[in-house]
């Protein structure tokens, strides 16, 4: 997927904007004409009063707001021009910034006030609307705070330009807009939420009236961009009157169906941009004769069938993007006739087939190519290329999953790549020596992952590449010492190889690395100190998971706002106590220390850490007891998941930490997403680097009595182990606030005392385990509400009287009540003789109609979504409703993280 690595801006802007920014480009010299012409002409003075009056009071009407940033996807640069407009009468509106007038009239026929800081309502009697004469109209990238477009924008009877595009208007497209008869560029693209990078929320709809009606008489129309505006019909021959078109996005809109063939009457396209659609069918074959073709994206729709064999008649083709598409068969040689193609995205497709390499590079001005995840077999010719014949320079090449087996060496000689990508194919051995080349000055981005790659040529071990920023390359063999990295570096994964040794200081000159995997391999020895705590201020997940450390948790966060979210130390050998860093890690989310020789009590201070959900410190030797919060405000207010399982704590159950535990309280469906180190990284000190800042933290956690991975922790999953230490006294009642509680583990403890009556209160809860401890009295009759509840485990205790036999209780097996001597009643032998049965309820009638829904669950989850990871397994048996529609969501909520992530 060219669009989510990182290559130079130049890549990006064709993906999205390319037409838009030449139009740009063509406006700004336009402008510039413009205004040497306009300042010969300010000295006439032909101004009219009601136009300065009407601009006056349209500047009057919002604020400016250059700190709210529309699009943080977009950096685009902002300047107030309405700031220094002039408001005495003396001076001439036509020489203001962003206002053209004709030289003639002195008529205000143009406003260019995109991107210039403008915020608040936009309503119909805003004085704008005065401007007649008006040609032109830009008040793209502002924010007019989810108004509606104003239906009088229709009444600009000369208006042939209008962009609106990225200013957050809300609503359905007024029909208004059809009365501008004259238009020959429409876009309204890009009117999204967008504050939350996973969640694109289309604001704009077109409905009533649909496209069809709203273009129908505009047939000037050249362009028309309404990127993410809401439709969700099909496309019909709603298009067929604008025969003059020629640049066409609707990417986002929820359109369905074929491609129409009606597109085939506006011969004049040049740019089709119908990515992130449901559209299905075949290639169309009216692009055939779209002579004036030159960029074609159809990415992330449902377009089957083979690439056609006319691809290739065409010679203005230059960008053709099928990413994530359907398509079969084996890609036509007619495809290597495109000479002028610059830019090619195949990937993610089902095309098959056997290829030469070395067929691609006879693209001369092919610069950016991805293969990737597709099943085709990507050959290498052995013979030597002669250097005088010119080949294409690539800057991106991504051949993921192309069944590779070796490096292509002319890689070494690509001088302008930014960006490749041969992970996932069966590369073996060392990286070869002209890679380790350092005229690969340009080289951002190199992703190697997945192969059998040894090591580096000649066990060099000081990589050359200059401007390198992202190096994945986990799941290989490497071995031998870790690589000494360029200074560039952001973002490196070298998780999964047989590294050894210990980890060299220059690790510390990475002061802008923010991304460090180095888990599951033999690195020993102490981590090093860096000056700007660990590594450096700017990390934000640090994974040493399963490696030979030694020595003293490192937990290091600067004096002042450190962005550190993630750190896991577990599986290791370290051993002390822990150091408590100088300043609160103000933004850590995730802490793992679990599986090493930890010896200390238990950290109080770690309450301290504002945004900590996750702390994980299982199997140690934390001792002690574990008392009251250091802090009586705020002491872990937004924990989730806790983990301190298998130490010596002693003493009883923190009742008065739970208390504080906020987090655990409420169940919020609203926000179904995946804890992981993006959410709140502020835009100002990251940059976005496609996939690598979405980092889903990952463990393993034992419920329902397996260990359970997760890949991905769900955003809401709520957990608390603290089996297997030597807890005494009672399980606290306040225990029944934990409302969002999925898996609560106290087993192996020494508790005494009743089972609490107010656990029946956590609706939530798939998993109990009480096993192993001295509790007596009777099992509350009020567990027999908890629905969800899957596993349920109350053995070795010395409980009396009967099980209760409702609802989740039918399904558990003996085992979970064993060893109680009082005890009695199903599935145990044992009759309850001397005990007055509780009443039993009517059998639930859901239950056959859950295992129909089931099967479907089970289609939707992983049909939809591969990858994903929650702790119910398909082998389980009742899914109850309300869950199911949950997980459903859950999975559309990915679904939809995926399609959007350029
Ligand atoms: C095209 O325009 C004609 C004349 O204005 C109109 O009758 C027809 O319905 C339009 N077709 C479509 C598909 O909008
Ligand atoms: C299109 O133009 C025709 C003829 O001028 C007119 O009758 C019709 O109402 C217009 N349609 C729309 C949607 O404006
Ligand atoms: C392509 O153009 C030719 C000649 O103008 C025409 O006969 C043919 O029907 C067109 N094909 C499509 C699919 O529009
Ligand atoms: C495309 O080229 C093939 C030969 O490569 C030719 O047979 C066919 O007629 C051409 N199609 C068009 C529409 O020009
Ligand atoms: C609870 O923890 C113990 C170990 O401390 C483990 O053996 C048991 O399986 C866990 N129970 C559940 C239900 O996961
Ligand atoms: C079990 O509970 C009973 C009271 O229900 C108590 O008399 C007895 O001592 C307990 N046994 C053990 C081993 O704790």
């Amino acid at each position: 997927m060219i669009s989510t690595k990182i290559i130079k801006s130049i890549i990006k802007l064709e993906r999205n904007t390319m037409a838009l920014s030449l139009l740009v480009v063509i406006n700004v010299l336009f402008h510039f004409l413009l205004l040497s012409h306009q300042l010969v002409n300010s000295m006439q003075p032909s101004c009219h009063d009601e136009e300065r009056n009407a601009l006056i009071q349209f500047n009057k009407s919002f604020k400016l707001d250059c700190q709210s940033r529309p699009n943080p996807y977009l950096t685009i640069v902002v300047h107030p021009k309405t700031s220094s407009w002039g408001s005495n009468n003396g001076t001439n509106y036509c020489s203001w910034d962003g206002v053209e007038c004709d030289v003639e009239t002195g008529h205000v026929i143009g406003l260019y006030l995109d991107s210039s800081c403008l915020y608040g309502s936009f309503h119909s009697n805003n004085t704008i609307f005065h401007l007649v004469h008006l040609q032109e109209l830009d008040l793209g990238y502002n924010n007019f705070t989810f108004s509606p477009i104003p239906t009088a924008m229709g009444f600009f009877p000369e208006l042939k330009s209008l962009r609106l595009s990225s200013s957050f208007f809300q609503g359905q497209i007024p029909s208004q807009l059809s009365l501008l008869s004259k238009l020959s560029h429409l876009d309204l693209s890009y009117n999204t939420g967008v504050n939350d990078p996973f969640v694109v929320k289309n604001l704009l709809k077109l409905k009533n009236p649909n496209l069809g009606s709203l273009v129908q008489n505009l047939t000037a129309l050249d362009t028309l961009f309404l990127h993410y505006v809401d439709m969700g019909y099909e496309l019909g021959d709603s298009l067929a009157n604008l025969t003059s078109l020629k640049n066409l996005g609707l990417g986002g809109c929820g359109l369905y169906g074929p491609i129409p063939s009606s597109l085939g009457e506006l011969t004049q396209l040049s740019f089709l941009n119908l990515k992130e659609n449901d559209f299905t069918g075949y290639i169309p074959s009216f692009v055939q004769n779209l002579t004036h073709l030159f960029f074609i994206n159809l990415d992330n729709n449902q377009i089957s069938g083979p690439i056609p064999s006319w691809f290739g008649n065409l010679t203005a083709r230059e960008y053709i993007y099928f990413y994530s598409n359907k398509l079969i068969g084996s890609i036509p040689p007619s495809l290597f006739k495109l000479n002028n193609l610059e830019s090619l995205d195949l990937s993610h497709n089902s095309l098959s087939g056997t290829l030469q390499l070395d067929s691609f590079l006879k693209l001369r001005n092919l610069i950016a190519l991805d293969l990737s995840y597709n099943m085709i077999s990507l050959h290498i010719e052995e013979r030597e290329r002669d250097p005088n014949t010119t080949h294409s320079n690539f800057n991106y090449l991504s051949l993921a999953s192309c069944n590779l087996s070796k490096f292509p060496e002319f890689i070494g000689n690509q001088t302008n790549l930014e960006l490749f990508d041969l992970s996932s194919n069966n590369i073996y051995g060392q990286i070869p020596q002209n890679l380790m080349n350092s005229s690969l000055q340009r080289l951002e981005e190199i992703d190697i992952s997945n192969n059998l790659i040894t090591g580096f040529h000649n066990h060099q071990t000081i990589l050359p590449w200059s401007s390198l920023r992202v190096l994945k390359i986990q799941s290989n063999l490497l071995q031998g010492q870790l690589p000494v990295l360029p200074s560039s570096v952001i973002h490196f994964d070298a998780s999964n190889n047989i590294l050894s040794g210990e980890i060299p200081k220059s690790i510390c000159n990475l002061s802008s690395i923010f991304f460090l995997d180095l888990s599951n391999n033999n690195l020993s020895g102490e981590f090093p100190r860096c000056s700007g705590g660990m590594i450096s201020g700017s990390i934000i997940a640090l994974n040493l998971r399963n490696n030979s450390f030694h020595g003293t948790i490192p937990l290091e966060c600067q004096q002042q706002e450190s962005d550190l979210r993630m750190v896991d130390f577990s599986h290791n050998n370290f051993q002390g106590k822990l150091q408590r860093p100088f300043a609160t890690c103000v933004n850590l989310e995730f802490l793992d220390f679990s599986y090493n020789q930890i010896s200390d009590v238990f950290p109080t201070w770690l309450g301290s850490f504002p945004l900590l959900k996750v702390v994980l410190m299982r199997e140690n030797k934390f001792h002690g007891v574990i008392g009251k919060p250091e802090y009586t405000k705020g002491a872990f207010p937004m924990l989730q998941i806790i983990d301190v399982s298998h130490n010596y704590f002693t003493g009883a159950l923190p009742s008065q930490y739970m208390l504080l535990w906020d987090a655990m309280k409420a169940f919020k469906v609203s926000d179904l997403k995946y804890m992981n180190a993006w959410e709140n990284v502020t835009f100002n000190t990251h940059e976005i680097v496609g996939e690598t800042t979405l980092y889903n933290y990952s463990t393993t956690f034992v419920m329902k009595s397996v260990a359970t991975s997760y890949g991905k922790i769900p955003a809401n999953l709520a957990v608390i182990d603290l089996s297997s230490n030597n807890f005494s006294g009672q399980i606290p009642e306040s225990i029944g606030s934990l409302k969002a509680l999925y898996s609560l583990n106290l087993s192996n403890n020494a508790l005494t005392g009743h089972i609490p009556p107010s656990l029946g209160t956590l609706t939530e809860l798939e998993s109990l385990d009480l096993s192993q401890n001295k509790l007596s009295g009777k099992i509350p009759q009020q567990l027999a509400e908890l629905k969800f509840l899957q596993k349920f485990d109350v053995s070795y205790n010395n409980l009396t009287g009967p099980i209760p036999h409702e609802s989740q209780f039918n399904t558990f097996e003996n085992t979970s009540f064993e060893g109680n001597q009082g005890l009695c009643g199903d599935p145990l032998w044992k009759k309850c003789e001397n005990w007055l049965l509780p009443p039993s309820s009517a059998l639930n009638k859901d239950v056959d109609s859950n295992f129909a829904i089931e099967l479907d669950w089970k289609f939707a989850v992983t049909g939809l979504v591969s990858g994903f990871v929650i702790g119910l397994s398909l082998g389980e048996m009742v899914i109850p409703r309300t869950r199911l529609a949950w997980l459903i969501y859950f999975s559309r909520t990915r679904l939809a993280e995926l399609m959007i992530r350029n």
